[in-house]
């Protein structure tokens, strides 16, 4: 009943002209039936890929953006902006983005709040740190994220947002979790959201994993129930390899 999500992170790679070429190669490997594929690229791509995908069924996103509409807050992008340029998605709360730039459960509520408020989609990131695994405490930072991400919004809006579990020790470093402890977690998230709003809302809102996804690993993550597709970070680089992770989820 939900659809599945194959979402790229290009995190800081392309050049307007790469992104291009990229995606004379992956729009038709990109549109599969019953999946939804989205690109979320660097700003300086977003209005080139949005023309190019324009007759297309693949979203395309951004990495970040501000919860304000416009201000004095130098280097920054609005959800307005955004909007104006025909984005679908933003990934909020991205573990680089908490680790590297200060991003707070504060912010993450104010970016998905700001994201519905402007008709984007919001992939709202949460995951543990290796040494918060390690402590056993993966379910309190996980849950606690979820909460303050999602905190004020309607059962509604919390369907209409994309979750991605994304363990900070699996991202990047080639080293997935298992697909079962990635969907226990999962399944954790989505009682999480049950307790927060309903059961209704558990059971539509999708959920990701993300971290180290790959061909040779996308069918475990995909074969358990709870997990709704992945966030993919280097495997999305590469137009084919990222067809094949599409084609996996149809
Ligand atoms: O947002 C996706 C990401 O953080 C995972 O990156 O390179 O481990 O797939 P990667």
């Amino acid at each position: 009943m939900r659809t599945p999500v194959i979402a790229g992170n290009w995190k800081m790679f392309k050049t307007v002209e790469e992104s291009r070429e990229y995606f004379r190669t992956f729009q038709p490997l990109g549109q599969k039936e019953g999946v939804e594929t989205v690109l979320c690229v660097p700003y300086p791509s977003l209005p080139e890929l949005v023309e190019a995908a324009r007759e297309t069924d693949i979203g395309i996103g951004a990495q970040n953006m501000h919860w304000e509409e416009e201000g004095a807050f130098t280097g920054e992008v609005s959800p307005t902006m955004l909007k104006g340029l025909h984005v679908s998605h933003v990934i909020v709360g991205h573990s680089e983005r908490r680790t590297h730039f200060a991003e707070t459960d504060e912010s993450v509520r104010l970016k998905t709040r700001s994201a519905l408020d402007h008709g984007l989609t919001p992939i709202v990131c949460v995951g543990e740190t290796l040494e918060e695994r390690e402590k056993e405490r993966t379910r309190d930072v996980v849950r606690n994220q979820v909460v303050q991400a999602l905190k004020g919004l309607s059962s509604e809006e919390a369907t209409q947002t994309i979750l991605a579990y994304e363990p900070v020790w699996a991202i990047g470093t080639g080293k997935a979790s298992t697909a079962e402890d990635a969907g226990e977690v999962i399944g954790f998230i989505r009682q999480t959201v049950e307790e927060q709003f309903d059961s209704r809302a558990a059971e539509r809102v999708r959920i990701l994993y993300g971290g180290s996804v790959k061909p040779a690993n996308v069918d475990s993550f995909l074969d358990i129930p709870d997990i709704d597709g992945g966030l993919v970070g280097g495997a999305s680089l590469d137009p084919e390899t990222f067809g094949q992770l599409v084609s996996a989820a149809s």
